[in-house]
């Protein structure tokens, strides 16, 4: 089992976290999904970064990906923004991270891990099924031309 060491991100990271976010992300895109990731900025990054909401996955020392978690008032530890690079994909990584947020919202006192995805996005969608999240609810925002479900696992 790969063994990620996953750590607030610094702000010499955030170009390539960038980079790693457009890259991973773009994969999305010729399958019809459009996720604000896509378009990931620096200011965006920043004020992620200032917020201390912004994690990174290291693999032997190497930026491998990355997660965004955000609490909420209302008891919600909020995920976005999780991705791997690509080359890293498939092995593991991306359920480590979730792991781990679940990890950060005990430790923390929050009820729930929740994160928002497409709805369409069938495999995605399961994959976070498998990983013990129930869909709550859907939604349609402004800034994807998606339709959106709503996960939460309840910890
Ligand atoms: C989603 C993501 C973080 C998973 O990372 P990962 O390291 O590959 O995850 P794991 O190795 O733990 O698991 C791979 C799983 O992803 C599932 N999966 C995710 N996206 C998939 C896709 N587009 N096509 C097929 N399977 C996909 C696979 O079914 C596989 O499930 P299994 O292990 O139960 O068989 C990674 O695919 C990614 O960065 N995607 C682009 C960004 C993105 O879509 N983020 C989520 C937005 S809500």
């Amino acid at each position: 089992m790969i063994k990620p060491e996953i750590v607030p991100a610094a702000q010499l990271d955030l170009p390539a976290i960038r980079d790693l976010t457009r890259r991973a992300y773009g994969e999305n895109v010729p399958m019809g999904f459009r996720f604000v990731a896509v378009r990931q900025t620096m200011n965006g990054l920043l004020r992620d970064w200032r917020q201390g909401i912004l994690w990174k996955a290291l693999l032997d020392g190497a930026l491998a990906g990355t997660i965004r978690l955000t609490p909420r008032p209302q008891g919600w530890l909020y995920v976005n923004r999780l991705c791997v690079d690509p080359p890293l994909q498939g092995r593991g990584l991306g359920a480590r991270l979730m792991a781990f947020a679940e990890g950060e919202a005990r430790r923390r006192g929050l009820l729930s891990v929740r994160l928002d995805t497409a709805m369409g996005f069938a495999p995605l969608v399961d994959w976070y099924r498998r990983q013990g999240y129930v869909i709550v609810s859907a939604a349609k925002y402004t800034d994807v031309p998606h339709f959106s479900v709503i996960l939460e696992k309840r910890i």
